[in-house]
């Protein structure tokens, strides 16, 4: 079979899943930068389209990045493209035939696929736009169940179902390479989980979030506040070895009540390694442990690979760390005395991301990145508003609506370098942090957009 494995100069293009739109693109950035490979759309690309077109890629680096996508749906080597059926035409017949003989060979097999977006086609329409490609120098067999070579012809009717045009916006032609890990959403979805919670991350969700963190094989990822274990189950899927903390014993030892309607109680061994186990990387798991956040037990060095997280918001849990009320200022050099008892207090939003930095900031590798959510009441939103740090840079900042009023936006930042005293001093009075100093006018509005929203007054 001919092979075009090593060939680049080639253009590709990536079918996109029309959900998460603002997730895709730092999704195939981050999976690009895994491989050293420049984040390169051609012209034709437009903003929110399902389409995206790449250059200066080889079909390895297209293979690597559907073998961890699952924003991208299918991955094709792109032959031609125009924005009328005779635009396209002209567009293939430029196409270099030493780029294509090696498909159409007489003792190959192939198929076609036509494609439509935001159109459905008659079955007689898709073989008419099939007939009319007869100027391809097609000289293999057609196998429609199980062919060498797949062709695609995939037609763009625009992204507003109220409106679908009678002909394609843009047209493309190409060479099938890989489809992406869509199928990852179904086989993980928490429904069929061994061992959820209430605040469990859904797994499309969970895997943008490992792809956006660039976590690789063999890496050590942290999740301060681990929950059910979610993240870790994907990043576990990737190879990388994970654990975790939680200030909550019996999410850690797997006890308490089940969030499980119909069930009481959690069953014996409903737990973080079980959930492992159940997808088969139970060897990627290290340990997790009950430790509260603001007061990381960790032996000071750069420890992680990753750290990728949802913290809570107060919403469906509570946000508490250990400590008096009494006694709320931090020893400096961050140890606590033996007799100090761990009851709880509140854990302002601004605390704990200004904590969730710096602790970033001191236990990533450098080159490591933090990915955590942060939630927003998005008439007050600004740029401004996302915490920022000497040592991290903002990659990207994405965000997922949940109400008129309400988003929270996954944080993606990369460590630079070593923090130095006054990096951690320096940004904890940074103004930056004020729009989450007023913690309780914030949380007020944040809780009642949720509530309208859900039009309950008990989120
Ligand atoms: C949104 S949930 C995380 C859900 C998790 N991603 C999952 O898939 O199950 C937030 C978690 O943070 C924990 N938590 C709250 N305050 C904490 C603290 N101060 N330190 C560590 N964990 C904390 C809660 O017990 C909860 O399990």
């Amino acid at each position: 079979m001919a092979t075009s494995a090593g060939r680049s100069r080639f253009q590709y293009l990536l079918h996109l899943a029309q959900d998460n739109l603002d997730f895709r693109i730092p999704e195939i950035k981050a999976l690009l930068a895994l491989r050293g490979k420049p984040f390169r759309p051609s012209e034709s690309s437009r903003e929110k389209c399902p389409f995206l077109c790449l250059d200066g890629l080889s079909e390895d680096d297209v293979r690597c990045i559907m073998a961890r996508s699952v924003c991208a749906k299918s991955a094709f080597e792109l032959w031609g493209h125009g924005k009328t059926h005779g635009e396209l035409k002209s567009s293939l017949l430029k196409y270099p035939s030493e780029n294509m003989s090696p498909f159409m060979q007489r003792d190959s097999t192939y198929r076609i696929n036509v494609y439509t977006f935001n159109k459905t086609l008659l079955f007689e329409d898709r073989i008419k736009r099939i007939d009319a490609l007869e100027y391809l120098p097609f000289e293999g067999t057609v196998s429609l169940k199980s062919p060498q070579h797949i062709f695609c012809l995939l037609e763009d009717y625009g992204t507003d179902p109220n409106n679908i045009p009678e002909h394609p916006e843009y047209i493309y032609f190409g060479r099938w390479i890989a489809d992406g890990q869509r199928e990852l959403i179904r086989s993980h979805s928490v429904k069929n989980r061994h061992f959820i919670g209430n605040t469990s991350m859904d797994a499309g969700l969970s895997f943008i979030m490992t792809n956006h963190a660039k976590v690789k094989e063999n890496d050590l990822v942290f999740d301060p506040f681990v929950g059910t274990g979610s993240l870790l189950v994907a990043c576990s899927h990737f190879g990388a070895y994970v654990c975790g903390t939680d200030i909550d014993y019996n999410t850690i030892h797997g006890r308490g009540r089940s969030s499980r309607k119909n069930q009481k109680w959690r069953g014996p061994d409903e737990n973080i390694r079980a959930n492992l186990r159940q997808y088969g990387t139970e060897r990627m798991y290290v340990d997790v442990m009950v430790s509260d956040a603001s007061k990381p037990v960790w032996r000071e060095a750069p420890l992680f690979d990753a750290i990728i997280t949802d913290p809570p918001y107060g919403i469906r849990e509570s946000t508490r760390k250990t400590g008096s009320h009494k006694d709320i200022t931090k020893p400096p050099d961050g140890i606590f005395v033996e007799s100090h008892v761990p009851v709880s207090q509140a854990y302002h939003l601004s605390d704990m991301f200004s904590d969730l930095l710096n602790f970033s900031a001191h236990y990533l590798v450098v080159g490591g990145r933090l990915v955590y959510w942060l939630p927003i009441y998005r008439p007050e939103y600004c740029e401004e508003m996302v915490p920022l740090h000497p040592c991290l840079r903002l990659i990207s900042n994405c965000e997922q609506t949940l109400s008129s009023h309400t988003s929270r936006r996954l944080i993606t930042m990369e460590k630079i370098k070593e923090p130095e005293e006054q990096d951690s001093l320096a940004h904890l009075s940074d103004p930056r942090f004020s729009a989450y100093q007023g913690h309780n006018a914030f949380r007020e509005k944040y809780f009642s957009g949720l509530n309208k929203k859900s039009g309950r007054d008990d989120v």
